[in-house]
């Protein structure tokens, strides 16, 4: 008789590898609850996009099972003022899946693109609400450097 599995997968087996296509429903499932509601057709148009360029890294979390359980979008440029670096645009991890490892193992993975290509830092903005990932980041060695406001607007408003 086969043993009941506990949770969405079996702890400490999470591992990462670049995001595919396919991975569009899960992605967006993910962005909901990072916030950013998303249909899978949206994230897998974006996804396609930015899976064709050199500059741009998006990876996933597997939990034991093949199942995505999370994701890291991250992103290399170039600014006058700061020079060549990786920001982590977007991370998310299950709300099932927390304290796992996915999150340390995605942001490790982009560290090491980021060595790879010769940024001189890694960056990330989290917004203050987001209180798991003031806790997260510090413990990664990440340090809080600056406090902004994000100005928004429409560029054909
Ligand atoms: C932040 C987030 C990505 C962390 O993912 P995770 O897979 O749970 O993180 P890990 O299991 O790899 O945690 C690594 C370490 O970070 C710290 N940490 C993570 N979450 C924490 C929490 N809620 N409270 C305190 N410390 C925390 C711990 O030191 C942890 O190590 P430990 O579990 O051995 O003590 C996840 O909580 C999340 O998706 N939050 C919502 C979205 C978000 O805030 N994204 C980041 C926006 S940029």
């Amino acid at each position: 008789m086969r043993r009941a599995a506990r949770g969405p997968g079996r702890p400490g087996a999470v591992t990462v590898r670049a995001a595919r296509l396919g991975d569009a429903p899960a992605v967006a499932a993910l962005s909901g609850e990072l916030g950013y509601p998303a249909e899978a057709g949206q994230i897998r148009g974006r996804l396609r996009r930015i899976l064709a360029r050199d500059d741009q890294r998006v990876l996933v979390a597997e939990d034991g099972r093949g199942g995505v359980c999370g994701w890291l979008h991250a992103q290399a440029s170039e600014a006058l003022e700061s020079g060549f670096r990786v920001e982590i645009v977007g991370l998310v991890v299950a709300g099932a899946m927390r304290r796992r490892g996915a999150g340390r193992r995605l942001v490790a993975r982009a560290e090491a693109w980021a060595r790879r290509i010769g940024a001189e830092a890694v960056v990330v903005r989290s917004n203050a609400k987001r209180l798991e990932s003031h806790a997260f980041y510090p413990s990664l060695g990440y340090v809080a450097s600056k406090t902004q406001v994000v100005y928004r607007k429409q560029p054909r408003a």
